[in-house]
């Protein structure tokens, strides 16, 4: 009997400890940036600090839906990269957890009012201007002229030649949509939004998709943020780059530990370690071009220059919170998607 006990309790042990070890030595890590860059960071920080990182991609609205869907049983640790805007939302229903940086000091201003409007539940990473680019073999061939403004994408000889994603799924495609809104004031935005519905071959899931397929000859015009347009030029792909006429929005990249978090120590390790110069440089290696936030990280000559963008005042505040975004997307879906085309 008193055998029995001992084994048992000598299993029980073994078993406490090889659950601490498995809860301390891992990290569930969701990525809505591009997948090589998601990948180079696991790696990255697996071999820095050993721990295992398991990393799952998917784009910043449907990330931002399984964190809320998870949220009273909470399965991931961590949440880096995407737009701000989602980040924001889930600061706001307290899906995410405040976190102070000591890495704050090495930061642009842009990254920490990104913290201090979500008190401190999430911080940025990266930035990025949007835009859109095109196949140039495929307009020559379809005797297109070159678009250079937003509005030139609703006229009809682009007719099945534009693509972008869902901006449910998307968080690439909501900036667009709220960057209309601002641009042009809420009824034009729509009408806009409506008036190049028209025009629309397919709205991808992803953000980068329509830019990828412009790449690869399947699509002429997508509608992405310059940097992943800028990712298939600098690859070989004839993509022209554009940034519009009548200015435009951005994104602030975000990074957001879950309310939750099992392992809340690594969440912690990685959100620092990836505020580092180190970190950030690695985006260069994977072709990811954005403006990194730790001033001291590497750019490179190819990223599109934001200064000599002409940038709109982007409200992040009020299209990222929670009220603003569910209304957008539901008359996005209600007046936009549903129209013939
Ligand atoms: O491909 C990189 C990127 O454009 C990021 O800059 C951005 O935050 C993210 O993709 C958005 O992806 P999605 O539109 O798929 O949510």
């Amino acid at each position: 009997m008193k055998k029995i006990t001992q084994i048992a309790l000598l299993a029980g042990a073994a078993l406490a400890s090889s659950t601490a070890l498995a809860s301390a030595d891992k990290l569930i890590f969701y990525c809505s940036a591009q997948e090589e860059w998601c990948q180079v960071m696991a790696n990255g920080f697996q071999d820095a600090t050993g721990i295992e990182v398991n990393m799952t991609r998917k784009s910043s609205g449907e990330t931002f839906a399984q964190v809320k869907a998870e949220s009273s049983n909470p399965k991931g640790d961590v949440w880096w990269g995407g737009t701000g805007d989602p980040h924001l939302q889930a600061a706001e229903e307290d899906l995410t957890e405040p976190y102070v940086t000591p890495m704050r000091g090495e930061l642009n201003d842009w990254a920490i009012s990104q913290a201090e409007s979500a008190s401190d539940k999430t911080i940025g990473i990266y930035s990025g201007a949007l835009g859109y680019g095109y196949n140039t073999d495929l307009l020559k061939a379809n005797n297109l002229p070159e678009p250079s403004c937003w509005k030139d994408l609703t006229k009809p000889e682009y007719k099945g030649h534009v693509q972008m994603a869902n901006p449910n799924s998307s968080g690439t495609a909501y900036t667009t949509l709220a960057t209309m809104v601002q641009l042009f004031g809420e009824d034009e935005g729509f009408q806009f939004m409506k008036d190049l519905h028209k025009n629309i071959n397919q709205y991808t899931k992803s953000g980068s998709a329509p830019i990828k397929a412009a790449g690869r000859g399947e699509n002429t015009i997508g509608i992405v943020f310059m940097h992943d347009a800028v990712s298939q030029a600098v690859s070989g792909f004839p993509i022209q780059v554009v940034a519009p006429c009548e200015g435009t929005g951005y994104e602030i990249g975000s990074m957001s530990i879950i309310k939750g978090a099992r392992n809340l120590e690594e969440a912690k390790k990685f959100y620092d370690w990836a505020l580092t110069a180190e970190a950030q440089s690695l985006a260069l290696g994977v072709k990811a071009f954005q403006v990194p936030s730790n001033k001291g990280a590497e750019t490179s000559p190819s990223a599109p220059d934001l200064s000599s963008i002409k940038l709109i005042d982007y409200d992040f505040k009020k299209y990222g919170s929670s009220d603003e975004r569910k209304r957008l997307l539901k008359k996005w879906d209600d007046e936009v998607s549903t129209l013939p085309q």
